[in-house]
C-alpha cells in the first residue's frame, strides 16, 4: 500500500527536486521539481535532444544529475530497483540473441515477488498471460532477434510490467505499433497505474493515442520546461512561449493538432499531432 503523508496526502513514489542536467556544457534541462503519487500518468514531450531520455535515465539510476535529487519510493534512484518498470525506446535485437520471445518475458519477473518457492507453474501462467495481453501467443517460442521491430517492442512492454512494478517508466512504447498493438499496450499500461497504482512516466512523440489516461504533461523544449495538466500546457500560447515561435494547437475531432511554422525559404512544415 501507498504511505500516507502526515497531511492524509499519498506519499509520492518518485521526485525530482531542482534536478539539472546537461552533457559537455549543454544544459537539456533545469530546476525540474517534481512528485508523482501512485496511479499518476505523465507524458513527456518535447523534440528530438530536448533530454525525453535521460530523464528516464536519470529516474533508473542509470545518469547522475549535474544538481539536485532524485528519489524512487523516498530513495535515491538506484540501479536494478525491483519497484520500477523500464521500457526502452526502441532497438533491435541482434539476429542471434539466444532467447525465445517467452524468456524475455520471463526474465522481467521480480525474484522478489515470485521467489524460489513459487512453482514454475505458476510463472509459465503469468508469462503465459502478458503474452496474450501484447498479442504475442503467436510468437512466444520464437527467437527474439527474428521478430519484427514492433513484435520486439510488445515483448519489451510484457517484461516491462511482469514485476507488477510500483513505477513503470516507458520511453516511446507505442512506436513503430499499428493501431490495434497501440491501443493493447496502452491498455496494459493504464491498467498498471489505475488498477495496480503504479506512477507512469510515458515519453512520447504522439499524446492523441494516450491523452484519455493522462493526468499531466511534462513539455521540453529549449532547455526550459511546462508542467500541467495536458489543457493547461497543450495551448497555442503556451507552447508559442515554450518554443519562442508561433505554434497553433486545434482540437479536431477529439484529437489535438499542434502546428509550427518552421521558415525555411518558403517551406511550412505542419506537423500533425505530433511533437515538434
Ligand atoms: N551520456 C551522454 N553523454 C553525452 N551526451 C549525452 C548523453 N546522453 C544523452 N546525451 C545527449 O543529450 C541530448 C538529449 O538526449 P535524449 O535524452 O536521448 O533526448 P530525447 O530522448 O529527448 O530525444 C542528446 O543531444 C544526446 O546526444
Ligand atoms: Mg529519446
Amino acid at each position: 500500500m501507498a504511505e500516507v503523508e502526515p497531511d492524509g496526502g499519498r506519499a509520492p513514489v518518485l521526485r525530482l527536486d531542482d534536478a539539472t542536467i546537461g552533457f559537455h556544457g549543454r544544459t537539456l534541462w533545469q530546476d525540474l521539481s517534481l512528485d508523482l503519487v501512485p496511479g499518476e500518468f505523465l507524458a513527456v514531450l518535447g523534440p528530438n535532444g530536448s533530454g525525453k531520455s535521460t530523464l528516464l535515465k536519470v529516474l533508473l539510476g542509470l545518469q547522475r544529475l549535474n544538481s539536485g535529487r532524485v528519489e524512487i519510493a523516498g530513495r535515491p534512484a538506484r540501479r536494478g530497483s525491483s519497484r520500477v518498470g523500464y521500457i526502452p525506446q526502441q532497438q533491435t535485437l541482434p539476429v542471434e540473441t539466444p532467447l525465445r520471445a517467452r524468456d524475455l518475458i520471463a526474465m522481467g519477473l521480480d525474484g522478489h515477488r515470485f521467489g524460489l518457492r513459487t512453482r514454475p507453474r505458476a510463472l509459465q501462467a503469468t508469462v503465459d498471460q502478458l503474452l496474450e495481453d501484447v498479442g504475442a501467443t503467436d510468437y512466444a517460442e520464437m527467437p527474439v532477434g527474428l521478430l519484427s521491430g514492433g513484435e520486439q517492442q510488445r515483448l519489451r512492454a510484457a517484461q516491462a510490467l511482469a514485476s507488477d512494478p510500483d513505477v513503470l517508466l516507458c520511453d516511446e512504447p507505442l512506436h513503430s505499433l499499428d493501431l490495434h498493438h497501440q491501443q493493447a499496450v496502452t491498455e496494459l499500461i493504464r491498467r498498471q497505474a489505475q488498477e495496480r497504482d503504479a506512477a507512469v512516466v510515458f515519453v512520447t512523440h504522439e499524446i492523441n493515442p494516450v491523452i484519455e489516461h493522462v493526468d499531466r504533461v511534462l513539455y521540453f523544449a529549449r532547455g526550459q520546461y511546462r508542467i500541467g495538466t495536458p489543457e493547461e500546457v497543450i495551448r497555442s500560447e503556451v507552447l508559442s512561449e515554450l518554443y519562442d515561435s508561433p505554434v497553433d494547437v486545434i482540437e479536431h475531432r477529439g484529437r489535438l493538432v499542434i502546428m509550427a511554422d518552421h521558415v525555411e525559404g518558403d517551406h511550412c512544415h505542419v506537423d500533425h499531432g505530433g511533437v515538434l
